[in-house]
């Protein structure tokens, strides 16, 4: 493999060529063009703060919003930004209308700080939790559709589903459980952290009430980008966890208005959605929509390339893929669990020992691992049998046989 194996496309990123980054998954990584752009936003910003806040910004945060919403497929006017995922479930758990004695409905998939989220709001409103476990392998997605809707209660009042997991990494077939859950008069939430940039996402077809999604991630805007889409009908009972200055403020658009201004905030990163989107769209001769099958067959290959060598079976089907993949790697003979951020050993080894940054983390409960790899433009198959080469040292190894 040449240094580290990743593609032309490289010299977007200001990745450190030393290691083979395996983990766009976790916090995205901003490529050059794109950073650039919000450098200079933040020069003019900073040029004139009261021109660019109150003469230049709206024309701006117009422009960025209508270029998602194309993307994503929703009206304008149900869209608002949010700093990321976790802020647009912590929005809808906190703002919606629960009666004492309903319940939420979610999978053992779901990411920890939602859990957390919806364990605070079940606390205080004495609502029940109901944890659909949805475990390894699944065949097809019929499998994940029948455990939730047999999962519903009468009691059922908001499923917080995710679109895309962050552990193992599953596409979820939303639409086919939103139609269900709707079916019920449940309303849906969907936690789509990782879909922007990863699958084609269509609001307007899945259908759910409340839909939070980051840019930070796959789409490589910079940090601290995400937005919140809430239908028409749920826009009153929907309020942002810092109250605004246009709270009072009584004119048509009061949804828009209020999650148009938290505070004083750096929003260049929101800014840079057109940019991010045009930028993306460059790297493949289809536009975006290319990119994202071109880094799906990578993802998808290398994960089914991992499982035959190591005797794996595949724990989910190509069509339940998107950009990452994440393979059930035995069992951890050293349990190293770090509250924080739930690393294995393992990942440890092969970022010291072999300069690899790939996620090793818990499944379900130490010392079931998950060994989860993402595919971006920058990477290439080479990297994957790289990591490959380095499991079976580490296998092999005498040093690690009491840690792997
Ligand atoms: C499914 C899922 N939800 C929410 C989040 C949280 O994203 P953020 O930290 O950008 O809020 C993540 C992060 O990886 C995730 O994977």
């Amino acid at each position: 493999m040449k240094r580290n194996g990743y593609s032309k496309y490289i010299k977007y990123w200001g990745l450190d060529k030393d290691i083979v980054f395996l983990n766009h998954g976790s916090f995205g990584a901003c490529p050059k063009p794109v950073l650039k752009k919000q450098f200079s936003l933040r020069r003019k910003l900073e040029s004139e703060p009261v021109r660019f806040f109150l003469r230049e910004y709206e024309e701006l945060y117009y422009q960025s919003k209508k270029a998602l919403a194309d993307l994503i497929n929703c009206d304008y006017d149900d869209l608002v930004f949010v700093n990321n995922a976790t802020t647009g479930v912590n929005t809808i758990l906190k703002s919606y209308n629960f009666k004492e004695g309903d319940e939420i409905l979610i999978t053992n998939q779901i990411y920890p700080s939602c859990r957390n989220a919806v364990n605070f709001v079940a606390k205080k409103n004495s609502l029940f939790v109901n944890e659909v476990k949805i475990n390894l392998p699944i065949n097809d997605k019929s499998q994940v559709i029948s455990l939730i809707s047999s999962a519903i209660t009468p009691r059922t009042k908001l499923a917080l589903i995710d679109h895309i997991s962050s552990i193992p990494g599953i596409v979820f077939p939303v639409k086919e459980i939103t139609d269900i859950l709707h079916s019920y008069n449940i309303d849906v939430l969907i936690d789509g952290a990782h879909t922007v940039g990863m699958v084609d996402l269509d609001i307007k077809s899945i259908n759910p009430e409340f839909y939070t999604g980051n840019c930070h991630k796959w789409l490589c805007t910079p940090k601290g980008s995400a937005f919140l889409y809430v239908k028409k009908e749920y826009q009153d009972s929907i309020h942002p966890l810092v109250t605004s200055r246009y709270t009072n403020n009584d004119t048509v658009n009061k949804f828009q208005l209020e999650f148009s201004w938290q505070g004083t905030l750096d929003i260049t990163s929101f800014l840079c959605i057109p940019k991010a989107i045009k930028f993306l769209s460059s790297l493949h001769k289809d536009g975006l929509k290319g990119l994202l099958g071109r880094n799906h067959k990578l993802a998808y290959t290398a994960g089914k390339m991992i499982c035959d060598e190591f005797n794996i079976e595949l724990p989910y089907p190509e069509d339940m893929t998107g950009t990452m993949y994440g393979i059930p790697f035995f069992e951890d003979k050293q349990i190293n669990y770090y509250i924080t951020n739930n690393r294995s050993k393992l990942q440890d080894i092969l970022y010291y020992d072999f300069n690899i940054e790939v996620i090793v983390t818990y499944w379900e409960k130490p010392p079931n691992r998950i060994l989860r790899i993402a595919s971006q433009a920058y990477n290439t198959i080479e990297q994957y049998k790289y990591l490959i080469n380095s499991l079976k040292k580490i296998l092999k190894d005498k040093k690690y046989e009491n840690i792997i």
